[in-house]
């Protein structure tokens, strides 16, 4: 592509969307990966991942020329970093992909372009990019355009929300963040709300982290109801008849690139002063843990019961309803640590969203429903919830499908 006016670095869940979206506006985009099927796939007008309208943008912007993908980076006025921020072992972020992406990019550099990361980041985060890029080019010291917005759309809306939503907008400085704000208002016509880098990038870590608070909340209260022989579903529903109570509903756990991750980010730079939000963590990979226990248990009683080893469903691998998104996911979890703890059982692994695993064997959701004795959910699935409920099946329920 001749010219781009943006170079879009990283072409996964939310860097494909964003530079679809903007060159759907007749803005050249080149989006860069490190990953030559997916940069061959969109070259081909085609897409990688499971997104709804997600391929009908693409290949529109494609064929019209507006997006390109590319193994490398060229010049362009504004570069979007969108690669992922996972953690490390002890739970520390790890920003080693932002830095990688900064770095492809500093040669290409030059007066008044703008670069903008949206990966989510520990805060200070941006500053350092800044220092990084001037320590390599310091005669553009001052002379480039540097912010952060955070992403955050949901997974299954994200063509919808990201031009409806709001973004918080954060420069290195005030210039920097007029910039930024001009650039999106291109886009998105959800409000733009200004402020500083360290805010922006605070701003969405508290958010993913406040959501985890709450379901660790509503989660807590199911290993309460569990033991007080309470119907929890019953119970948040009765609850929420308050005026001011809003419980969120439990599950299996807590997953995906988000919730399950930027907490970690808090907890990690602010350990003294981030007590509930690192609570809530152990609440939530507690949940999963103890759903697998739930299996476990249950399991043994079949086979008290019956005298046979159960046939077993697993019921879901995804990080929540209705996506292709396996990561950090409490099901995988839960699956793999019921697997460890096989013992002849015959058992069958559902995710509909999916076609094929590397490491599990999958089975249609009908026919494991029809096959197994013990079944369980892990994932709300709408496919789910057009199975019977008045089986005579061992049911374990834990996110509600059939609430
Ligand atoms: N997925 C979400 O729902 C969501 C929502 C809000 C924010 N975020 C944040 O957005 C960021 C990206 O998340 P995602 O879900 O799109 O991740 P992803 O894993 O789906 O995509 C990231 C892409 O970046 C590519 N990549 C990695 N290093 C690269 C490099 N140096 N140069 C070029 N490409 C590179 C990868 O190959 C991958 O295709 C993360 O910080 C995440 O926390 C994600």
């Amino acid at each position: 592509m001749n010219n781009p006016e943006v170079v879009m670095i990283g072409l996964g869940y939310i860097g494909l969307p964003t530079a679809a979206l903007i060159a759907e506006g007749k803005t050249k985009v080149l989006g860069v990966d490190i990953n030559k099927n997916v940069v061959d796939t969109i070259n081909k007008g085609e897409i990688h991942i499971i997104e709804p309208s997600l391929g009908e943008s693409v290949a529109h912007a494609v064929s019209q020329g507006y997006l390109k993908a590319s193994l490398t980076p060229s010049a362009a006025n504004t570069y979007l970093v969108v690669v992922p921020t996972p953690f490390k072992d002890k739970n520390e972020p790890d920003i080693s992909f932002v830095k990688a992406a900064t770095k492809a990019i500093i040669p290409l550099l030059k007066k008044d372009d703008l670069y903008i990361i949206e990966s989510t980041s520990p805060v200070g985060t941006t500053q350092k990019m800044m220092d990084f890029i001037y320590q390599e080019r310091p005669e553009l010291e001052g002379q480039l355009y540097i912010a952060y917005c955070p992403e955050r759309v949901l997974p299954g809306n994200v063509m919808y929300e990201l031009i409806h939503n709001d973004r918080v907008i954060g420069g290195v400085d005030e210039a920097s963040t007029e910039k930024a704000v001009d650039f999106y208002s291109k886009y998105v016509k959800g409000n733009l709300h200004k402020t500083n880098a360290r805010t922006a990038e605070m701003c969405k870590l508290v958010e993913n982290s406040s959501r985890d608070v709450q379901i660790a909340f509503a989660n807590e209260l199911s290993l309460i109801c569990d033991k007080a022989d309470i119907n929890v579903w019953e119970l948040i529903e009765l609850a929420n008849k308050h005026p001011r109570v809003n419980i969120l509903q439990p599950g299996s756990g807590v997953g995906g690139h988000c919730i399950a991750v930027d907490p970690y980010f808090l907890v990690s730079d602010y350990p003294m002063e981030s007590k509930i939000i690192g609570t809530a963590r152990e609440v939530n990979n507690y949940k999963s843990f103890w759903c697998a226990e739930k299996v476990q248990k249950e399991k043994l009683q079949f086979e008290l019961e019956h005298g046979r080893k159960p046939k077993i469903a697993l019921m879901g691998l995804a990080f929540k309803p209705d996506i292709d998104d396996l990561r950090e996911s409490p099901a995988k979890y839960i699956v793999q640590k019921v697997l460890q703890n096989a013992n002849n059982e015959e058992y069958y692994i559902v995710e509909p969203n999916i076609q094929e695993h590397n490491v599990f064997k999958l089975t249609d959701y009908q026919e494991a429903f029809d096959k197994g004795d013990i079944i369980v959910f892990l994932v709300a699935h709408k496919e789910f919830k057009k199975l019977p409920l008045n089986t005579k099946k061992v049911v374990l329920d834990f996110c509600g499908s059939f609430k």
